[in-house]
């Protein structure tokens, strides 16, 4: 009997339903081409529109609603016309918070064929995993809004960096190190952050000592991007805070075909919730509703997804196929260089992955 994984699938706003559809189109391709599972999707109408017919972005009991399904698949959320900090806190973080999916992994690859702003830079010196803190630190909503619109007005906003949050995040990154044989490098602001960083670093050495085996670096955020940009192949896994690897995902992004292309999990690694797949990009407003918007970032999280899933194979099957779109150039959007639809993008990869996985 096939196996059937449960998808809550949540498009979003702007671009969102646009990409989202396209990767849909190749999740079921790659399900049918394999033959031993399938998806059955249910939506969600949530978002920037729900919340003006609503006054909500998401049902009061929405993460109930969405705690037995086998993941998510998320589009984008914000749009203008609901202030960005109602949107994100609203839908996108009360998910990854509510179901403590404290892994954000966004590899960071120059596929082939993809043009890199950088001189000299060969595909694969640009290959790494940004396991980036995804449930505290600077993004734990703690602080305070004091004698507000007075003259003496004073806004704290708090770091939050617990020993439990901190271990697992670091010890997730030392496992996957360890498991593909790569370096781990930790980013860090030691000298200016007293508290948080100066931990954050005390941590990365004491779980390191577990994990002999495993050559590591430790990198301020500031050097970091420099490094970044003039020698990415320095960094294989990385992992961050909350706000300094949300910075350099998107510098990283930049550096691996832009934002048309980057992909993020947010993961509960205990999988008591389920975890969420997303691209990275936002709800592109100049985009919208156009087709001109690069489905390739949710192709690459469903590709996510199905690691996840078990489905490794197809995973990187599905990254050989963008490569292989990339390559031969003739169906790419905008961003790319290209005139394709994003339809005819998504098309596109399942027609080649028709043509090379299809049981003949
Ligand atoms: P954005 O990621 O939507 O756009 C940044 C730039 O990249 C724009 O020039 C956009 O046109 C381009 N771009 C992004 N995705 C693209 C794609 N798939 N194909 C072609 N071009 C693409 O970020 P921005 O403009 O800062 O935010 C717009 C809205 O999205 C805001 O409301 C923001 O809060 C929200 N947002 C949501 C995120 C999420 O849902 N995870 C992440 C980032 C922003
Ligand atoms: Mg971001």
């Amino acid at each position: 009997m096939k196996k059937t994984y449960r998808i809550a699938v949540i498009p979003g706003d702007g671009i969102g339903p646009e990409v989202i559809a396209e990767g849909v189109k190749v999740l079921n391709k790659a399900a049918e081409l394999d033959g031993s599972f399938q998806f059955d999707f249910t939506y969600f109408p949530w978002g920037c529109e729900y919340y003006l017919g609503h006054g909500k972005m998401m049902d009061d009991d929405g993460l109930e609603q969405l705690k037995d399904f086998d993941a998510i698949y998320l589009g984008a959320v914000g749009y203008p016309g609901v202030p960005d900090h109602i949107s994100l806190w609203g839908l996108l973080l009360k998910i990854r918070k509510g179901f403590d999916q404290y892994v954000n992994l966004r590899p960071i690859k120059l596929l082939d064929g993809v043009r890199c702003p950088l001189n000299n830079v060969q595909s694969e010196q640009v290959d790494m995993l940004v396991i980036r803190e995804n449930s505290e630190g600077e993004y734990a909503g703690a602080g305070e809004w004091l004698m507000k619109d007075s003259p003496q007005e004073v806004v704290l906003q708090t770091g939050v960096f617990s020993r439990k949050g901190t271990e697992r995040i670091i010890r997730y990154a030392y496992e996957l190190a360890r498991k593909h044989g790569k370096t781990l490098t930790s980013i860090s602001k030691g000298n200016a952050l007293n508290y948080s960083m100066v931990f954050w670093d005390q941590v990365f050495d004491e779980v390191g000592k577990e994990y002999p085996d495993v050559k590591t670096s430790s990198y301020l955020v500031d050097a970091a991007s420099m490094y970044f940009i003039k020698d990415p192949k320095r960094f294989e896994v990385v992992v961050a805070s909350n706000l300094f690897g949300d910075i350099l995902t998107d510098l990283g992004a930049a550096i691996a075909g832009g934002l048309g292309l980057a992909a993020g999990a947010n993961i509960n690694p205990e999988r008591k919730y389920p975890s969420m797949f997303e691209p990275i990009h936002g709800s592109a407003p100049r985009h919208a509703g156009k087709q001109t918007a690069n489905p390739l970032a949710s192709v690459w999280s469903a590709s996510q997804m199905l690691d996840f899933l078990g489905h490794s194979d197809w995973g990187n099957k599905l990254i050989k196929t963008m490569e292989e779109l990339i390559v031969r150039g003739e169906v790419l959007t905008q961003d790319m260089g290209g005139t394709a639809t994003t339809t005819e993008v998504g098309d596109e990869i399942v027609s080649l992955l028709d043509h090379s996985f299809a049981i003949k």
